[in-house]
């Protein structure tokens, strides 16, 4: 299993979203992708209430664990209150959890649930959506080994990327030790994929672009995700 945050990993890492495979045969997806060349999955838990759409819980997290006992599960938390949903991941295999400044009450508390994450031996991530403000989240980043950029309004896959976030990720990226991973969201593909890593982005998600295609396919577009570097 990879170690996302050691300062020497292949950078970018590409995360697909299991939110856009094929949840009838989504242990098979989940292999494929990984065999396809992925670094770790991505998985979007979403409650129908801090967004308008409910996804899956904990108990698909760990089919994903059965399926890729190694493989890195990075959990986002598209939830209100994200704590009571901190452990029911942590025992479904998830390796990383974050959560979203907006659900936050203060810096203390966004602290408070890194350590709380630490404590259970998963890395915590902080999330921050399109039209918030990036000084909502500068002031608490160092207690967190993962920041994500939304470049969509949380809820759905298949939405068109909003480039404005970049400038958030600039301003991020420049603030973060080598051993702190900055991951992007929403409309990622080979269009897109550079724009966010030129802006200091080292984390992918992607979505529909892989899962939408043949499987026959992901491994190209995985490595064209990469970029040319790579
Ligand atoms: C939004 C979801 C999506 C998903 C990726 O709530 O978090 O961003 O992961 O979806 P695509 O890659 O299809 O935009
Ligand atoms: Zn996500």
């Amino acid at each position: 299993m990879i170690d996302p945050f050691t300062s020497s990993i292949a950078l970018p890492l590409i995360a697909p979203s299991i939110l856009a495979a094929d949840f009838a045969n989504l242990g098979d997806d989940c292999k494929a992708a990984m065999d396809a060349g992925a670094d770790l999955l991505h998985v979007d838990i979403m409650d129908g209430h801090f967004v308008p759409n409910l996804s899956m819980g904990p108990a698909v997290c760990g089919a994903c664990r059965k399926a890729c006992p190694d493989t890195y599960l990075d959990v986002h938390l598209m939830v209100t209150d994200p704590q009571m949903y901190f452990k029911p991941f942590a025992d479904n295999g998830a390796n990383a959890i974050s959560f979203h400044i907006e659900v936050v009450d203060s810096e203390n508390h966004a602290r408070e649930l890194a350590d709380e994450l630490r404590q259970m031996g998963v890395a915590p991530g902080i999330v921050i959506n399109p039209p918030t403000d990036v000084e909502k989240i500068l002031p608490v980043i160092n207690a967190f080994d993962l920041v994500l950029v939304m470049s969509v309004n949380p809820g759905f896959g298949g939405q068109a990327f909003i480039p404005e976030v970049l400038t958030k990720a600039q301003a991020i990226s420049k603030l973060l030790k080598p051993t702190q991973r900055l991951e992007i969201d929403g409309g990622i593909g080979t269009k897109t994929a550079p724009l966010a890593t030129n802006a200091g982005i080292d984390m992918l998600v992607a979505g529909s672009s892989i899962f939408g295609q043949p499987r026959d396919q992901w491994a190209a577009i995985i490595q064209n995700l990469r970029g040319p570097k790579s």
